[in-house]
């Protein structure tokens, strides 16, 4: 009997412990107010090509994940591809309805290009899809949701890739008359414009290392001119938002950059700054510092590397003429999708190929081995990060207003009760209001997903969603997870509830 006890008394310990490391490890003290602000805007999101299926309804062209899905099935884990997805193209109505239930205060969805200009180009306008999201807004708003639009999430028209894509810079023009049309179309309503979503992603996987259409393998070069095409693009469709629309639309455009933060176990300033350069600051910094143009420091490692390369320029471009200045201040707020951190070090030996992102930045990551992971192999549950990341973007970009576009959990799809998902959940709405509460000018929070959806090159292996979705059905039913329950406590309440 005693030993009984004893095994039953030593299992409970062990049972607390493990419980208590577990939360331990994905969590946040609070500091400060447990209040977020008034006009605090809680939403969730999603993108185009990972729930609308449809892939060629009511007369759309091509995107290159469409030709990459279909031309290279084997490169998805499960061979699987968005042609149907959550089918929200056909089903927006269950898509509404968990917004309704969840009670978001605003929907971040993107718009397939390929759907308003079957070829990217104005000349195959297509007024069945400029119908379609007139639908989608027009039931958000009568529904006191606030449609929050990204105009590019990754899926390029398959014909503006057969001339180079975002290598082109013809690309620049051709977003901006997308760009207008969409303003033009649905500006009366839309209030809050994302140009292009996490271009870092786009333009490193899909013209460096190859490993996303267009599979355009130029590490090092291809991938920075993306970039810069990038952020001219971004730039000259927030200008015309400017001198034609903002007047008399009164909404804010910005765009969505991806970043990690960064730890040191050395408490290495330097390195980490290096680091925040790299990541979001290549992009941000052309944006949002006072100075504009590219960081410093990259443009002297990579003109260094340009030049012992043996070429007579860097591969790293640098703004003609007055590009520097468009640029610079092209936005009214920073969207930033956050999902882990990493330690950082000088590399110990060269990093990546050479030419490549890789060998320039040189530093070697890694992970605490006690930090919660979620089904995907890169996504590591580190609050402070969040927390960190608000403040570095506090200090470097004058306090900019930011709007958090995306930060999610992923699980594998084996039940409904996503314990980790809360607890994620939980730790990074902690770091915002701590943020806000230390001065961080953040204005909204948006989780991805609502809905479990295609999830790039790991197909439907790895759900993000608040709602699960039936792919095996062909209604698609969507099911709450536990999560979405209490997600939707947080917005009635305006505060952080209590786990479980
Ligand atoms: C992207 C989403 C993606 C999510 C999870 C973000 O990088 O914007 O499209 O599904 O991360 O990987």
């Amino acid at each position: 009997m005693i030993k009984l006890w004893s095994t039953f008394f030593v299992v409970t310990l062990l049972t607390c412990f493990v419980a208590n490391n577990v939360a331990e490890q994905c969590s946040l003290s609070a500091k400060g107010s447990p209040n977020f602000p008034a006009n605090f805007s809680f939403g969730v999101a999603t993108a185009a090509y990972q729930i609308e299926g449809g892939w060629n309804a009511d007369g759309k062209g091509p995107s290159i994940w469409d030709d990459f899905t279909h031309s290279d099935p084997e490169k998805i884990r499960d061979k699987s591809n968005g042609d149907i997805a959550a089918d929200s193209y056909h089903r927006f109505e269950q898509d509404l309805q968990a917004l309704k239930e969840l009670k978001v205060n605003h929907y971040r969805f993107s718009i397939a290009w390929s759907r308003i200009y079957p070829t990217g180009d104005i000349s195959s306008r297509n007024q069945k899809a400029i119908d379609y999201y007139n639908h989608v807004i027009d039931k958000l708003i009568a529904n006191g949701i606030k449609p929050m639009v990204t105009m590019f999430h990754y899926d390029l028209p398959s014909e503006i890739q057969k001339i180079g894509g975002f290598t082109n810079s013809l690309l620049i023009n051709q977003f901006v008359v997308y760009a207008i049309e969409l303003f033009e179309n649905y500006g009366d309503r839309v209030k809050t414009w994302i140009t292009f979503n996490e271009p870092y992603d786009y333009c490193h996987n899909g013209y460096g290392d190859a490993t996303y259409p267009p599979q355009v393998y130029a590490p090092g070069v291809a991938d920075y001119l993306c970039i810069d095409n990038t952020l001219k693009a971004h730039a000259a469709a927030y200008r015309s938002y400017q001198s034609r629309f903002a007047k008399t639309q009164g909404g804010k455009v910005g765009i969505t950059l991806d970043s990690r933060y960064f730890f040191s176990k050395t408490n290495d300033e330097d390195v980490i700054d290096r680091a925040m350069q790299y990541n979001l600051g290549l992009l941000a910094h052309p944006i949002f510092s006072k100075t504009g143009g590219y960081p410093d420091v990259m443009i002297m490692d990579i003109g260094a590397n340009s030049q012992k390369e043996g070429r007579i320029r860097s591969r790293l471009p640098s703004f003609k003429g007055k590009w520097r200045d468009i640029v610079k201040g092209s936005a009214d707020f920073l969207g930033l999708n956050y999902y882990s951190s990493r330690y950082i070090k000088p590399a110990s030996k060269p990093n990546g190929v050479s030419p490549s992102w890789e060998r320039d930045f040189n530093c070697d990551a890694s992970i605490d081995p006690k930090w919660l992971r979620a089904a995907s192999d890169w996504l590591y549950c580190v609050p402070e990060g969040l927390e960190g990341i608000l403040k570095f973007i506090r200090d470097e970009y004058d306090n900019v207003e930011v709007i958090i576009t995306e930060n999610g959990w992923s699980d594998d799809g084996t039940g409904l009760i996503d314990d980790d998902r809360i607890r994620y959940l939980k730790s990074h709405l902690q770091a915002v209001l701590n943020a806000i509460n230390d001065g961080c000018n953040v204005r909204g929070y948006t989780t991805w997903s609502l809905i479990d959806n295609f999830e790039w090159l790991r197909g439907y292996t790895e759900k993000f969603g608040l709602y699960a979705v039936n792919m095996s059905s062909p209604n698609r039913e969507r099911t709450a997870k536990k999560s979405a329950g209490y997600y939707r406590e947080v917005i009635q309440k305006r505060q952080i509830p209590s786990l479980f």
